[in-house]
């Protein structure tokens, strides 16, 4: 038995090697990954990695801790053997067999941590770490440093620095690399076939009579996940009917879903750690209602602005500022907004009145994370003396977002009764190219006819 990687050891050796240039000399990082969590008695929720170390070494275990020098030398600890708890918990890798199953120079067991970490430390300038990203690591950094000081009179130095290891990932991971795209693809392929089979199973239970719960959807795309490979969601699926969909985080429950409903389903596996994210909005039944689909082709529209507005030069803003001119528009000539009350389509954009029915914005960027990581204003702008933000993040080929436009009409005063309850949202995941944006997540129909054919058949 073995642990391979999802990826050829190169890869991780490279991205070490560009950290390694990035910590200046006398520069060394510490990358723990993730704790495990406890769910109740004898249980912990199902184990999920920390990006950053995954990112670097592409081991999955818990228990481990990658630390970096700057001249590249790369340290894994991790757990030790342990031929009992192997029996209980499963197959551990092990420090003997670490270099060679992963590409790092040495390993030692991660119980040895406290004792073989501080030595690393002496005479290094500054230490990176994950700032704000674990529990409890700032205490263990002061703990390591402290007992580097308690060598000074012995001649060693201590680090008089300390430096936030995100801030250097953030943008290493931003801009995706040919591996990670090809995953994130098949990622993207597979939940776009469990949202195709989640339409398929809610038309053809309501056609054949039968009570249709949000856990039945959910558990469809679960199966589709898994039978493919996945290893898990990439976050809770939201299996929304009817009403529900107004609620942006919404959970599949057991709310019963007729005929009638609009159904919001807003989920992506994860898979070798990667997330897609695709949301789709359809009649249970597989039949728009009139109200329905004027509100779906209005989302529809601002969604195909959005992809518009999405390419390399482009500001991460502009797609969002596209979206929301089609949508204030939209949104008068629907009746949803009063021209009356609130004016042209600029006066709606100028004073936020869009906001009622649409409140978050139109995409994030995408990666090993669903939210990932990456600056969404330009790196090294600083906030204006005004206080005004520094200038939206500048698209490059290769950064990966969604783009997911929505609509939820709650009932208020002046909303059309034949609104109420509609929550619609449209999401797709978009690679940014040169010349505009490749969607890797078009395996799922996304126009009106395309749905009700799709779920008549
Ligand atoms: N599923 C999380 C999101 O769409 O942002
Ligand atoms: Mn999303
Ligand atoms: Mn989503």
């Amino acid at each position: 038995m073995n642990y391979t990687p999802p990826l050829p050891l190169t890869v991780y050796a490279e991205r070490r090697a560009r950290l390694a240039a990035q910590l200046g000399a006398g520069g060394i990082a510490i990358v723990p990954t993730a704790p495990e969590h406890a769910r109740n008695r004898d249980n912990v929720y199902d184990y999920r990695h920390d990006s950053y170390f995954f990112y670097l070494t592409g081991f999955t275990e818990p228990n481990a801790t990658l630390v970096l020098q700057a001249n590249g030398q790369a340290t894994l600890f991790c757990q030790p053997k342990d031929l009992e708890r192997e029996i209980w918990d499963g197959y551990r890798l092990g420090p003997e067999a670490a270099p060679a199953a992963l590409g790092v120079q040495a390993a030692h067991a991660s119980t040895d941590l406290d004792s073989l970490l501080p030595p690393l430390l002496d005479n290094q300038h500054c230490v990176w770490w994950p700032f704000a990203t674990h529990d409890g690591l700032a205490a263990r950094v002061e703990n390591w440093l402290a007992n580097v000081r308690q060598r000074v009179r012995s001649g060693v130095q201590c680090p008089t620095r300390q430096g936030d290891l995100c801030h250097l990932l953030d943008e290493m991971r931003l801009v995706k690399d040919a591996h990670e795209l090809a995953t994130m693809q098949r990622a993207a392929t597979i939940s776009a076939q469990a949202h195709v089979r989640a339409m398929r199973t809610s038309a053809r239970m309501l056609r054949a009579g039968q009570d249709l719960r949000e856990y039945h959807l959910d558990a469809e795309l679960m199966h589709t996940f898994r039978q493919h490979g996945a290893q898990s969601e990439a976050y809770p699926s939201i299996v929304a009917g009817g009403a529900n969909a107004c609620v942006l985080h919404y959970r599949a429950g057991s709310t019963p879903i007729r005929a009638g409903d609009l159904v919001l389903i807003d989920a992506g596996c994860e898979l070798d750690g990667y997330a897609s994210d695709i949301t789709r909005t359809f009649p249970a039944n597989g039949v728009f209602t009139g109200p329905q689909r004027d509100v779906y082709q209005l989302v529809l529209e601002s969604q195909k602005a959005a992809i518009a507005a999405t390419r390399a030069g482009a500001r991460f803003s502009d797609p969002h500022e596209a979206c929301v001119a089609v949508l204030a528009q939209g949104l008068l000539d629907l009746g949803l907004l009063q021209a009356d009350q609130h004016g042209s389509a600029q006066d709606v954009i100028a004073n936020r009145a869009y906001f009622q029915f649409y409140m978050h914005r139109t995409g994030h960027w995408l990666g090993m994370d669903v939210h990932d990581c990456g600056s969404y204003t330009e790196p090294g702008a600083a906030p204006a003396a005004d206080g005004t933000q520094p200038p939206s993040r500048i698209l490059q080929p290769g950064m990966c977002m969604t783009i997911e436009p929505g609509l939820y009409i709650r009932p208020a005063e002046g909303v059309p009764e034949h609104f109420h309850h509609i929550g619609i949202r449209i999401e797709d995941d978009a690679v940014v190219t040169e010349s505009g944006c490749q969607l890797t997540t078009r395996d799922v129909p996304v126009e009106v006819g395309e749905i009700e054919a799709l779920m008549r058949d």
